[in-house]
């Protein structure tokens, strides 16, 4: 049985096949956007090359504190791995550090905080993003022009980082006036509002839009454009997007004249994600280019990224493919590793059974020879009894003669019905192996001794062997009447030991019961 546990355990074991590690990764996403999705879409895909890993994602929409919150739970999920773009940092820098105190490795991703508590950080340099921004615009603006800035979410790293990256350039070109500046809070609504609030103080012209991101640009213009139908101002952002409606398009459709690219990535990022959990060596920064996109490059771009939507469309469709191949081959495994189961507990089930058998087997043959004995033995007793009652009586015998010669008609006829009852009794009690001797004489009123005397003398026999040759003699009519078998005559006749039965009936008829 312990045999058959161990079986069951390994083939329990195999079933579940090669675990590898099981990782866990928390996304802290601060905003739920085109941008944000592209990078959550990025990652998913990467992670299809990749086992064992499970993203874990949460969407602050721009909400500090909840993702305050966020960052908490996840480290109290378990995580083995936290990636946060912090919306604010101020806010975030406490949960974030409690969270690498904890011992998670932390990747800063897009957005940093003032401190050293991270693992890595990887982004753009959005100084630089500005300072691109800042030159084009030094550039291609004429003397005198008036710019307004719309910036990003404050106290976020990329809102403050652009900024001073996009002043430290226009400082070199005097002739471009700042005519006003607000923050916004990433989205087109806070773009539009801030054109709007530093509208209502400034009315002169507007030569230049410089948005934080796209969205805010383009949110702006709009609210400009709701004053000064007419304004044809330079409009810059950050992101360029390739999707429907974002940067890309924006620049190609003129809307935007430039956009610098803001990647996301994922897949980088991920990789990333997955050396720090196996152990591997990583650097404090990775630094992810950036380029502007103007109406020279839009169009080109735009085709790039349908050809590279196409190929991952299809390798989607591969993924999803592959995962139903495995699901099948997963269900395939366990069936057969059933079969070999219920096959294995068959085979060992027939094993216990047939032993069972033989065992089985063995204990009747010793018991029926048990019996043959016993019974022989009871026998030997009996006629051992009826002996010493021959002997006790041996020296009364001539009396008894005399008394049989006397009177001997009567004698006939009492000893006539005296074997009628004997045999009556004996007949009613054939198959009955426990009915001998003692119980005869108790159903026909007779002592053991006085029994004896009468068989003894009427058959020349003891009552042992008279009542053996009366069931023996009823077998021998049974035998050649019927179609039982011998075994069957035995019980019938009052022997438990067909053996024994065989080898009294020898000595009875000189033959074996099966020769009958
Ligand atoms: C997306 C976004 C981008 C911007 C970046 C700054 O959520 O607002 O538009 O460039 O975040 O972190």
């Amino acid at each position: 049985m312990r045999r058959l546990y161990l079986i069951l355990a390994i083939l329990a074991l195999a079933s579940c096949g090669k675990q590898g590690e099981h990782f866990v990764i928390g996304v802290s996403q601060c905003s739920e956007d085109a941008w944000r999705g592209k990078l959550k879409s990025e990652l998913e895909m990467a992670n299809f090359f990749h086992d064992g890993i499970e993203l874990r994602f949460v969407s602050a929409h721009d909400d500090s504190q909840l993702q305050e919150k966020q960052v908490d739970s996840l480290v109290a999920q378990g995580i083995d791995l936290l990636i946060i773009s912090p919306n604010q940092q101020t806010q975030l820098l406490p949960s974030i550090e409690r969270a690498f105190d904890s011992g998670i490795p932390v990747i800063l991703f897009d957005r940093k905080i003032a401190s050293e508590k991270y693992t890595s950080f990887m982004g753009v340099d959005n100084f630089e993003i500005g300072k691109l921004l800042g030159q084009y615009a030094g550039e291609n603006l004429a003397k005198g022009s008036k710019l307004i800035e719309i910036k990003g979410l404050e106290d976020s790293s990329p809102a403050n980082e652009r900024h001073n990256g996009f002043i430290s350039a226009i400082r070199s070109y005097p002739q471009i006036q700042i005519v006003g500046e607000a923050h916004g809070d990433w989205t087109r609504e806070s773009g539009y509002k801030a054109m709007e609030s530093i509208l209502s103080a400034y009315d002169g012209p507007v030569d230049c839009i410089m948005g934080g991101n796209d969205r805010m640009a383009e949110g702006a213009l709009e609210a400009l454009r709701r004053h000064r139908p007419d304004a044809r101002p330079m409009v810059l952002g950050v992101d360029a997007l390739p999707g429907k409606g974002e940067g890309i398009q924006l620049v190609r459709d003129s809307i935007l004249t430039a956009s610098a690219i803001y990647p996301t990535h994922g897949d980088e990022l991920l990789d990333l994600a997955v050396s720090i959990l196996n152990s591997r060596s990583c650097l404090k920064e990775y630094i992810m280019p950036t380029s502007l996109v103007t109406s020279g490059n839009a169009r080109i771009l735009l085709l790039q990224n349908e050809e590279l939507e196409r190929s991952n469309k299809s390798i989607r469709q591969a993924k999803k493919q592959i995962e139903n191949i495995r699901i099948a081959m997963n269900n395939q495994q366990m069936l057969l590793l059933s079969v070999v189961a219920i096959l294995l507990i068959s085979l060992i089930s027939i094993i216990i059974i047939a032993r069972e058998y033989r065992k089985n087997k063995r204990l009747s043959q010793i018991l029926a020879e048990q019996k043959e004995i016993a019974e022989a033995q009871r026998d030997e007793l009996e006629l051992e009894r009826d002996r010493l009652i021959e002997a006790q009586l041996a020296n009364r015998e001539s009396n008894e003669v005399n008394e049989i010669l006397s009177g001997r008609e009567e004698i006939f006829r009492a000893e006539n019905e005296f074997m009628q009852r004997f045999k009556n009794v004996l007949k009613d009690n054939l198959s009955n192996e426990e009915f001998g001797v003692e119980q005869i004489g108790a159903e026909l009123g007779y002592s053991r001794v006085q029994l004896y005397r009468k068989v003894k003398a009427m058959t020349g026999k003891s009552p042992v062997e008279f009542i053996r040759s009366t069931r023996l003699a009823y077998a021998k009519l049974m035998l050649s009447d019927s179609s039982l078998s011998v075994s069957e005559v035995a019980y019938r006749v009052g022997f438990s030991s067909p053996s024994y039965f065989s080898k009294c009936f020898k000595e009875e008829f000189g033959s074996l019961p099966s020769n009958n």
